[in-house]
């Protein structure tokens, strides 16, 4: 009761705070220009902040200044272009600069898995011992990189240890606020325009600032969680985690269904119907990937396994993700009747999901590999992630077009939820075939038009498809 009372009341005392000094601009930094950071930055700067984004990676720098997104995100060059108008944002390699010029730094760098499945901190140590050797006056630092459990509070000895011996009360020059990101690629700006919440933990102070940085969130009505650092730390990784597990659950549903021939997309409607489970994250496919869901669901297991307190389901999840990959690649073996050796194989779709270039964990990077193992020729369309792909395979064929892709193909197989694979026409593909095959990881090709041009076809799950 005690707790509740005390952060209803420091509710309270914000809220009366922020509003005497609603709409004044805050001088913002963010270091880190990824797919979390640049968003971010641009969006502050949308919410009417002076925003400097820093990145030591000055090719990525001279790309921004001229007006190059190097990243494929909807939106995203749109509003960097208003904002900049505005003369609300601006790029510098210089990081000491961006630092020294700002109140709030604002980390989003990424912090990858290592080879022991932990986080690799280097890139965020570095922006701490920078702020500490920059810190010129008070400052709130706002971590948005996803961390380890316990990294909030060990950035703080890191910044006060690399301070100026000189410097006085060198713990009060700085506030640490944990902000767990909540964003999607592919729908980034939406989702940080528009977000289901809005975690803060930290100390009170620290807070209040970064409460002012999401006034307009606030005005919005977007509900604001206001914890400890060590618990906004865990609720990132949980809500992360608790997404990994539905989904492998969803994974697990779709092969009962096809070995029991039931249809697995009308079990996630019917379940999914239910409020309490919810119609979201329930699309079988070919297992999660992408840059989050595995790196922080092995990230919260090694917290678990170093507390002495494990994490079961999570384990499985992780499991079941594991061998997702593996079952749908025996799937395809088996709609093809094991004939693959040298056989010619289109891939539609290199992205780990649609709307993004990002191939990080990409399903498609199975594939390719086990592909290669039987000598295959590997031809491949991907609307933007290409050039991403390239940069890992150089011996395999990318299409300008999926029409190109698939071309005396003696199979093709849809890989990412594209939309333009969705409405992609049918009855050309099955001529330009060398065979009808069709292996749709991502349940999105109308099922009954498949049957009716005589495809020989499967899918995840026994789903059929009609729109
Ligand atoms: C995920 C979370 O959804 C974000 O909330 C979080 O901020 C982000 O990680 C992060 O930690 O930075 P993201 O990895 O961009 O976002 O992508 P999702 O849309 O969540 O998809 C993750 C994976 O699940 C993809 O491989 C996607 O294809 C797969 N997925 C998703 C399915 O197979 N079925 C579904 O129904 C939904």
């Amino acid at each position: 009761m005690k707790n509740i009372l005390t952060v209803y009341s420091l509710i309270w005392l914000i809220c009366l705070n922020i509003n005497l000094n609603a709409n004044a601009p805050q001088k913002i930094s963010v270091i880190g220009t990824g797919y979390v950071g640049l968003v971010t930055g641009t969006c502050l700067a949308h919410f009417g902040h002076e925003v400097i984004c820093a990145d030591i990676d000055s090719t990525k720098i001279k790309l921004l200044n001229n007006n190059c997104i190097p990243i494929y995100e909807p939106g995203l060059t749109e509003l960097i272009k208003e904002v900049r108008q505005k003369h609300k944002l601006s790029f510098t390699d210089n990081i000491s600069t961006a630092i020294k010029e700002t109140d709030i730094v604002f980390i989003a760098v990424g912090t990858p898995m290592d080879t022991y499945g932990q986080a690799d901190l280097t890139a965020l140590y570095e922006v701490a011992k920078s702020i500490g050797k920059n810190i010129n006056k008070p400052k709130v630092i706002c971590i948005k990189s996803t961390v380890p459990i316990g990294t909030g509070k060990k950035i703080k000895s890191v910044i006060v240890n690399n301070m100026d011996p000189e410097i006085e009360d060198k713990n009060k020059l700085i506030k640490i606020v944990f902000n767990p990101e909540f964003l999607k690629e592919g729908s980034a700006i939406y989702d940080c325009l528009n977000p289901d919440r809005i975690v803060l933990g930290g100390s009170k102070k620290g807070i209040q600032t970064i409460l002012k940085s999401y006034q307009v969130l606030a005005d919005k009505n977007v509900p604001f969680l206001l914890t400890d650092i060590t618990t906004a730390e865990t609720i990132k990784y949980a809500a992360n985690a608790f997404l990994s597990i539905k989904l492998s659950y969803i994974n697990e549903i779709a092969k009962l269904c096809d070995a029991i021939e039931a249809d697995c997309g009308v079990v996630a409607k019917g379940i999914g119907l239910d409020q309490r489970i919810g119609d979201k994250f329930l699309r079988p496919g070919p297992g999660y990937g992408g840059s989050c869901f595995p790196k922080d669901s092995e990230a919260l297991l090694y917290t678990s396994r170093l507390n002495k307190r494990p994490l079961t389901i999570l384990e499985a999840a992780v499991k079941v993700n594991q061998d997702q990959v593996k079952y749908v690649f025996s799937k395809f073996l088996n709609l093809i009747d094991n004939d693959i050796e040298n056989k010619t194989i289109a891939l539609l779709g290199l992205a780990f999901k649609a709307n993004t270039d990002d191939i990080r964990y990409s399903p498609a990077i199975d594939f390719i590999e086990k592909l290669k193992t039987h000598n295959c020729v590997i031809k491949t369309y991907d609307p933007i992630a290409s050039e991403n792909m390239k940069l890992k395979y150089n011996d395999i064929f990318y299409a300008t077009s999926a029409e190109d892709a698939c071309k005396n193909a003696d199979a093709v197989i849809i890989l990412t939820d594209w939309p333009e694979f969705k409405h992609i026409d049918l009855k050309s593909l099955h001529e330009i075939l060398n065979k009808p095959v069709l292996f749709d990881t991502r349940n999105i090709i109308n099922t009954d038009k498949l049957k009716e041009l005589g495809f020989n076809y499967t899918n995840i799950g026994n789903c059929r498809v009609n729109s």
